[in-house]
């Protein structure tokens, strides 16, 4: 099986493009690399060190599910609650400096300068990744991207951001959802739109997009298929798309 280190990550990553201040969104695979000395720490590790003092790394910790509805609330306290989103995450999101935000399906963990920037808002997001959630953020930076690490274009949340920014008709279930928060030990209630989970997507056809306009980059460490893709530049695209055909996304 091949091995790969931490040093060999940090290096690969900063041939892909990342640098010192990049803010970079990070959804992963631990086991598509090989095998990892020190695991999900080692990676975060070079994740943070590629990134520096000044930039910031953030990592989806969803807990939404398709079970969920206004009639069946999320509950949600972002020091226990489990994310689905794989070990790295979830290791991530347990490390003293990350801040997850405040949101019942769509959290996500930051560390770094822009950590709190990033994140503080999301409690107050109408949709899950509207552009005061750590996603739409995101793509507001000039240096802002969106890392794969040996997973496709299905884990890319930044193209929900854009259907709700499109309002894509198919994407969120009516009405509001009133979920139940921790913060601090109480419990609150805000009122939330959810995801609609009954339309297939193929957000892979933007792929070749992507690359014929210059915005994704790709590599490989260890065994992984990494690509690097410029966040500004998913969401512009992908909008022109979704403008002239709402269904671009779509499956069928
Ligand atoms: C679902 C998903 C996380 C599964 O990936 P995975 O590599 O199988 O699982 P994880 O990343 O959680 O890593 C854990 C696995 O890594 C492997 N592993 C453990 N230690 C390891 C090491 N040191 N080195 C390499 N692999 C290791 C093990 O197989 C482990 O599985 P196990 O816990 O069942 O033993 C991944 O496919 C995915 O979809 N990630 C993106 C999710 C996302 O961001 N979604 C957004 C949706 S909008």
């Amino acid at each position: 099986m091949t091995t790969v280190t931490a040093d060999q990550i940090r290096t690969r990553l900063q041939r892909l493009g990342l640098s010192t201040g990049s803010r970079v969104l990070v959804h992963s695979s631990l086991s598509s690399f090989g095998h990892v000395e020190g695991g999900a720490d080692a990676i975060i590790d070079a994740l943070l060190e590629t990134v520096g003092p000044d930039g910031t790394v953030v990592v989806p910790t969803l807990t939404g599910s398709e079970f969920l509805s206004p009639d069946n609330p999320p509950t949600f306290d972002p020091d226990n609650s489990p994310c689905w989103t794989g070990r790295i995450p979830e290791t991530f999101r347990k490390r003293p400096e990350a801040i997850r935000s405040l949101h019942p399906t769509h959290s996500a963990a930051a560390i770094g300068a822009d950590a709190e920037e990033l994140t503080s808002d999301h409690t107050f997001s109408i949709t899950p990744c509207d552009e005061v959630s750590p996603y739409g953020k995101l793509a507001q930076y000039e240096n802002g991207y969106v890392l794969l690490l040996g997973v496709d274009y299905e884990s890319v949340t930044v193209f929900h951001h854009v259907e709700e920014l499109a309002g894509s008709e198919y994407h969120m279930q009516k009405g509001f959802a009133k979920a139940t928060l921790s913060v601090g030990g109480e419990e609150i209630q805000r009122r939330y739109m959810l995801h609609s989970y009954g339309t297939p997507r193929d957000f892979a056809v933007m792929e070749p997009v992507f690359i014929d306009r210059g915005i994704q980059q790709m590599t490989q460490i260890g065994d992984s298929q990494v690509r690097l893709i410029h966040a500004q530049g998913i969401v512009r695209t992908t909008l022109q798309c979704l403008r002239a055909d709402p269904r671009t996304l779509c499956e069928d």
